[in-house]
């Protein structure tokens, strides 16, 4: 018996949402699983509706009221992909509050707030999937809380942030300059509206958060994550890569290294967790170094598995609505939230 259709409102229609919207008209009889719900699409929310008008989205679905998508009785499926910290948390929590589901790319709010949704969506029992939030279109937040969830994890460690890593590796490979290379990451959609919470680090400290939140167990504070690199290494003791320099790549590739942004969590002898996102110069002929330009890469070491890798495209619009639409079908399927199966989290 065929099940009715799950009706979608997409909060957002810029480089991630433009695509999900895309595949939501186009591809709609693709994406039906086949123990799951069709989608309906019933709403797109943006800030200029001229401009998404011209770009040829719905104009009969364009509102630049998203609350009232999400107070809608009439929506069952809030995706958002609007960014930054407000109104997108608010929406979220009223959407999880009045038990909608909600999808969601939002790495700031889910790592700021995911303690409060985590609460909210448990006690409602709304479901929250954000597998787009880490590494753009490579699917990792699925596998540790659900094929790796026989293991005790020791370690992630990776390049979690396509922008930072685009940069380091034209400045390394081409000589160029970073702010022409940065000016190249947001032509190519890479990049955050606001690009310094990429550059200083912010960016990959909040997928680490959530990594580690499946991986730990534990609702990291972002604040608790060193992001400032050491005087004397690459990085001059500033944040993220806002202080490395050509000379320090040089030094770098002298010594047979390459610098990369790294992020990192490990769990302590005392059982505490440990987290930083530094450059690093790294052996040039590993397979962290080796992640070039956009691409990501998550290392994660585990017992019993040993250590697995998950590489791929960790940012950019269509990559990433690989994720969102993947969590769509995974809540036709009613397959619950990103977390669903583990305990809830420890409290920060
Ligand atoms: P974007 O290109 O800046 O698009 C944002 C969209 O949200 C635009 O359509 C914008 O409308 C709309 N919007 C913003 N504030 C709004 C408000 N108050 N009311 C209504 N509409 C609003 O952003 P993006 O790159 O697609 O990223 C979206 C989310 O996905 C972010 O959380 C980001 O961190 C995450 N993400 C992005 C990538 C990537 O590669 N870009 C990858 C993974 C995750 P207007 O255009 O009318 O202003
Ligand atoms: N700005 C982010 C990055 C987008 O460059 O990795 C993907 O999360």
């Amino acid at each position: 018996m065929s099940r009715a259709p799950l009706r979608v409102a997409v909060l957002g229609a810029g480089t991630v949402g433009r695509e999900v919207v895309r595949s939501l008209i186009e591809c709609g009889p693709d994406l039906v699983a086949a123990d799951g719900a069709p989608f309906e699409l019933v709403g797109i929310a943006v800030r200029d509706l001229g401009k998404a008008r011209a770009a040829g989205l719905p104009a009969g679905l364009l509102t630049d009221a998203p609350a009232h998508l999400v107070a809608d009785p009439d929506v069952d499926v809030i995706v958002e992909l609007m960014g930054g910290d407000e109104p997108a948390h608010t929406l979220i929590a009223a959407a999880l509050a009045a038990g909608k589901s909600v999808v969601s790319a939002n790495k700031h709010v889910i790592a700021h707030h995911g303690p409060d949704l985590e609460a909210t969506a448990r006690r409602t029992g709304a479901t929250l999937r954000f597998e787009a939030a880490v590494g753009g279109g490579i699917p990792v937040l699925g596998p540790l809380a659900t094929d790796l969830a026989a293991n005790r994890v020791i370690s992630i460690r990776g390049i979690v942030n396509g922008t930072t890593n685009y940069i380091l590796s034209a400045m390394a490979d081409e000589g160029r300059d970073y702010g022409d290379v940065l000016a190249a990451a947001q032509a190519a959609g890479y990049a955050e509206a606001d690009p310094s919470g990429d550059v200083e680090g912010h960016d990959a400290v909040n997928k680490l958060v959530i990594l580690a939140r499946l991986a730990f167990g534990i609702w990291l504070d972002p604040a608790d994550v060193v992001i400032t690199a050491s005087a004397d290494g690459p990085g001059a003791g500033r944040p993220g890569i806002t202080g490395v320099s050509a000379a320090d790549i040089a030094t770098a590739a002298a010594g047979g290294r390459t610098v990369k942004l790294v992020a990192e969590a490990r769990r302590a002898a005392d059982g505490s967790i440990e987290a930083s996102v530094l450059p690093t110069a790294l052996a040039s002929d590993s397979a962290l170094a080796r992640t070039a330009g956009v691409l990501n890469r998550i290392e994660v070491e585990a017992v019993p598995v040993g250590t697995v890798a998950f590489s791929g495209p960790g940012a950019g619009g269509a990559a990433t609505s690989s994720a969102v639409l993947g969590d769509l079908i995974a809540i036709s399927r009613e397959l619950g939230s990103t977390w669903a199966g583990l305990p809830p989290a420890a409290a920060r």
